[in-house]
């Protein structure tokens, strides 16, 4: 299939399971445009497509895109109904199109914090593209990385308290068991865009050992072929998971 397309990454086992991206650069992009800011955010609707379809051809398990953050919350109220407003179109106009491309959505965070009306359109999107089996795509929404390890402590602290669990089986399996992402595998290879070398408390457990890869391209200016270029780069990585060498 490559041959195809000289800049698809060597599909030759290297391709990660699962990239996890920081979709940053949105307001700058407005900004450098003399646009509003929510310009910019929905600009970056566009490249989700992308990146999604990029993951589907390169052939990703899992793609996680960090759509909303807990602190996202303490934006200007206008900017925060901008982009609930744009999560609930996302998850109309693109559900059916993503079932279609075998992309199985689920989205996670404290969807409670989140209006009625763009719950119920994410959670449709979710029932809508149940079984999908090309992609699994997590939108993270309302999501921090220490909430969700907290929240990990007090399940664990609970089960202890109710004398079903024995604090020396906590282990970092249990613990990861216990995060919103239990069940996936950690990301091999953390995106950013718009050039920050920050995680911005995205994943904090998951990315333990992730391979890093920032881009100045802000992310309304990202393609598949960004997406490339960061999955060709991952494949000459050196992982080592903190031993000497890693086969
Ligand atoms: C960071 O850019 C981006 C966000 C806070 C929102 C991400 C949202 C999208 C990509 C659009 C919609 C996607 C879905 C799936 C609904 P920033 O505003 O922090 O940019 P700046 O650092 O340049 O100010």
């Amino acid at each position: 299939m490559e041959d195809e397309n000289p800049s698809l990454p060597v599909r030759d086992g290297s391709v990660p399971r699962h990239v996890a991206i920081i979709m940053d650069g949105n307001g700058r992009w407005a900004a450098e445009r003399g646009l509003p800011r929510y310009a910019g955010h929905y600009e970056g609707m566009r490249s989700v497509r992308e990146a999604v379809e990029g993951a589907i051809d390169a052939g990703l398990e899992i793609l996680t895109l960090f759509a909303f953050s807990t602190e996202n919350w303490a934006r200007p109220e206008d900017e925060v109904l901008a982009l609930m407003a744009l999560l609930k179109v996302y998850s109309e106009k693109e559900r059916e199109e993503l079932r279609q491309k075998g992309v199985e959505v689920h989205v996670l965070g404290d969807l409670t914090r989140i209006d009625d009306s763009t719950r119920e359109a994410v959670e449709l999107m979710k029932s809508r593209t149940q079984g999908g089996s090309k992609l699994r795509m997590n939108l993270m929404v309302s999501y921090s990385g220490r909430s969700d390890i907290i929240e990990a402590a007090r399940e664990l602290a609970r089960r202890v308290g109710r004398g079903d669990l024995d604090p020396e089986e906590i282990d970092a399996p249990a613990f990861a068991e216990t995060l919103s992402t239990r069940g996936l595998p950690d990301p091999d290879l953390l995106i950013r865009t718009s050039g920050e070398f920050r995680i911005s408390n995205f994943m904090l457990w998951e990315l333990a050992y992730a391979e890093i890869h920032v881009t100045p391209v802000l992310w309304p200016d990202f393609t598949r072929d960004d997406l490339f270029q960061a999955l060709r780069e991952f494949q000459l990585r050196n992982r080592r998971f903190g031993r000497i060498s890693f086969c």
